[in-house]
Order: C-alpha cells, then sequence, then structure tokens
C-alpha cells in the first residue's frame, strides 16, 4: 500500500472521534474504556493521542494517563504512564508508532513531567524493541491481571504478564 506519510497528523481526540477508535469491530470490546478515557481527557487527567491520515482517517493511537489510582504509573506532576498503543496493521513499519510515541513525550516534557512509564507485554518483542529505542528501559515486573466491562456489560479478566519500561525524559 501506498503511503503519504507526509500527511499524517497527530492529534488529541475529540468525541466524535470515539467510535473510529473500535476499528471496523476489532476493538469494540473496548467501548466503555475508550468512553472512560475520553472523560479522564476531558477532566485533564489524561491526553488521548490519534494519528490520522486523509485516505484513511484514525490509523493509530497512544493514551497518556497523567494521573490515577497507580502512583508508580501516574502521579500527577512527575510521571505519566502511556498505554494503548497501537497502529492499524497495514500501516505499521512506516514510522507511526514512533511519530505518536515522540508527540506523547514532548507533550509530557512540556507539561513538565520528567518520566514517561508504560507496560509491554512479555510475548510482544516488536513493542518491546520499539520502546528500547526510544530510549525506554525496564525498570520492573508486571503480574497483568487485570479487567474491564465489555460492550455489552460483561466483565472480562486479562492475564498479560508486562515488563514495566520507564524514560526519563528530561
Ligand atoms: C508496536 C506498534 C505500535 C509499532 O508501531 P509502528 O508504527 O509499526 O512503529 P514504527 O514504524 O515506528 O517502528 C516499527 C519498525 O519500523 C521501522 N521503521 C521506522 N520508521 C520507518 C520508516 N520510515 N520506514 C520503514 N521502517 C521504519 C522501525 O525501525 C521499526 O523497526 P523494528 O521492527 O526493527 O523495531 C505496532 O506494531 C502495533 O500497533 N502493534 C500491535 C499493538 C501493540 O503491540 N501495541 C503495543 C502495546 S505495548
Amino acid at each position: 500500500m501506498l503511503v503519504n506519510i507526509d500527511t499524517l497528523t497527530i492529534r488529541t481526540i475529540k468525541y466524535e472521534d470515539l467510535p473510529d477508535l473500535e476499528w471496523d469491530g476489532e476493538y469494540t470490546h473496548f467501548r466503555r474504556l475508550y468512553a472512560s478515557a475520553y472523560q479522564n481527557q476531558q477532566k485533564g487527567d489524561a491526553i488521548l493521542w490519534v494519528a490520522e491520515l486523509p485516505e484513511a482517517g484514525i490509523i493509530g493511537q497512544a493514551f497518556v494517563q497523567l494521573v490515577g489510582s497507580r502512583p508508580d504509573l501516574a502521579d500527577g506532576f512527575m510521571r505519566a504512564y502511556i498505554y494503548s498503543v497501537r497502529v492499524r496493521t497495514p500501516y505499521q513499519n512506516l514510522g507511526i508508532g514512533t511519530r505518536i510515541m515522540r508527540t506523547a513525550e514532548e507533550s509530557l516534557i512540556e507539561l513538565g513531567f520528567s518520566y514517561a512509564t508504560l507496560n509491554v507485554n512479555k510475548d510482544n518483542l516488536d513493542a518491546r524493541r520499539l520502546y528500547e529505542r526510544l530510549g525506554y528501559l525496564v525498570t520492573g515486573e508486571e503480574a497483568g491481571n487485570w479487567s474491564y466491562i465489555d460492550h455489552r456489560g460483561r466483565q472480562k479478566f486479562v492475564h498479560e504478564p508486562a515488563w514495566r519500561m520507564q524514560k526519563k525524559l528530561r
């Protein structure tokens, strides 16, 4: 596929973008999670970045939690947590993931944060390589047991053992 990366826009999400984050059904089960992340952005507790191409719409994302229930990940002033990083398959390996991450990091620096944290699944070697190239170091482990309520109101349990990674932003 021919993709003109010069036309890529990286911006924060708007309410009307929420359905587009479901990627034609692939992420419909996260509908409530996305709505709640959007509310966090409205409160000033999160920044949700999306990458958009004129011909394809939203093709990538990275969410940043500035403050939350886990101060070791996001404490509102020193440390922020980057999660839900993804680029649609046909648009991977073009540098888009790198650009979204850099945009997220630059905004954190402007806001005065010193560290970005993230969790990467232990079996996700591609993503870990990307984060290491961007300067993230493994600082610990996460059992990765969490749950969410899907779009039909059912609780879903997830087990994703992960490496905790951290980058000093400044
Ligand atoms: C991980 C993920 C977000 C990376 O996004 P991406 O847009 O493919 O990332 P990039 O293109 O910036 O970097 C990926 C590779 O492309 C290469 N690349 C970067 N810019 C490039 C360019 N202009 N041209 C060609 N290749 C390029 C990078 O060197 C990198 O190579 P590597 O495979 O040796 O690491 C994406 O693969 C993804 O969505 N995966 C599924 C979801 C996921 O695992 N998310 C992470 C959860 S922690």
